[in-house]
């Protein structure tokens, strides 16, 4: 009988409530465990581990990393750049190869839309999705959640406004669906350029005018503008950006007075945030990074109880 009703972490897209909640309060008994002195637990003793990165990452691979060091896990990293990917070894076939090594969970980060969910229908592992392309980031969302409850309770009813690049933002994606699922209403902000081409999908109203976005919002979280995978056309200029969809101290006069400040980093300082404001009062950003770890180490202790005995 698994823990979840999941089997693989692969996006928040479709996952029940129940499960969002199970991965939230396990985190919160973890998080509690993370202030003690001891902080490590024998949890995942005798489960390996691999930390399949083909994607840059500070946050996610060390949270990650740190959450499976936590619960005792035996852990293999996988650097891209030393792999046999560079002579042109396939996916799968890393996978495979991998996978006849004995291994029990594959965290994985690619650019590519569909990389944890194709890996999943070839393994028997357990897949948890660091982020994949433009698709999603489950886990980014599920702390984003986690430190929204932490500081204002129950979601219910609750407004989160997303603002900045959602066109290619995996985080607006999973905090979209993660969010609606527990009642919170999610708005997104952004230029017309940088929306998806079919919003009405996802579960967010549409907003131009950052302003009235922000207005009556407790919690703003602003996305970084990804340069990477974005055609040099989508934008006028960096500094019209920041002028139309830069969060400063003015448009956050139209919000809540404890709004809560969020960015799932790195941050473009000055062009997405001011610095006063990353910096300020209602920041939640190092919090955000530090509940990383107690969520991630949830999910892989849900995910791998689902496993036990096979
Ligand atoms: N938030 C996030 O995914 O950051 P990294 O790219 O540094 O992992």
């Amino acid at each position: 009988m698994s823990a979840l009703e999941i089997k693989h972490l692969l996006g928040l897209r479709g996952v029940s409530a129940n499960d969002i909640r199970a991965i939230l309060d396990e985190a919160a008994g973890f998080k509690k465990v993370l202030e003690r002195k001891v902080k490590t637990l024998p949890t995942l003793r005798g489960t390996t581990v691999v930390n399949l990165f083909f994607e840059n990452s500070t946050r996610t691979r060390i949270s990650f990393e740190l959450a499976e060091k936590r619960l005792s896990a035996d852990i293999v990293n996988f650097a891209t750049s030393s792999s046999s990917v560079q002579k042109g070894e396939t996916l799968l076939d890393t996978l495979k190869n991998i996978e006849a090594m004995k291994i029990d969970v594959v965290v994985v980060r690619h650019k590519g839309t569909g990389v944890p969910k194709f890996l999943s229908e070839h393994t028997d592992a357990v897949i948890v999705n660091a982020g994949d392309g433009s698709h999603e980031h489950p886990t980014q969302a599920l702390l984003d959640i986690f430190t929204i409850e932490s500081n204002l309770g129950n979601l219910s009813g609750k407004t989160v406004t997303i603002v900045g690049d959602i066109k290619h933002s995996r985080v607006a994606r999973s905090n979209a669906w993660g969010l609606n699922a527990l009642g919170a209403n999610v708005r997104f902000c952004g230029p017309p350029t940088l929306m998806p081409r079919n919003p009405k999908m996802l579960p967010a109203e549409i907003f131009c005018d950052v302003a009235k976005a922000v207005d009556g919002a407790d919690a703003v979280i602003a996305l970084r503008l990804q340069k990477e995978r974005m055609d040099d056309s989508l934008l006028p200029s960096i500094r019209e950006y920041r002028n139309f969809y830069g969060i400063t101290r003015k448009i956050l006069e139209h919000a809540k007075k404890n709004v809560l400040i969020m960015h799932p980093g790195p941050i473009n300082r000055g062009v997405e945030l001011d610095s006063d404001i990353a910096d300020g009062e209602n920041s939640v950003i190092l919090e955000q990074v530090t509940n990383g770890v107690a969520v991630r180490m949830s999910v892989l202790y849900l995910l791998s109880a689902g496993r036990a005995g096979e």
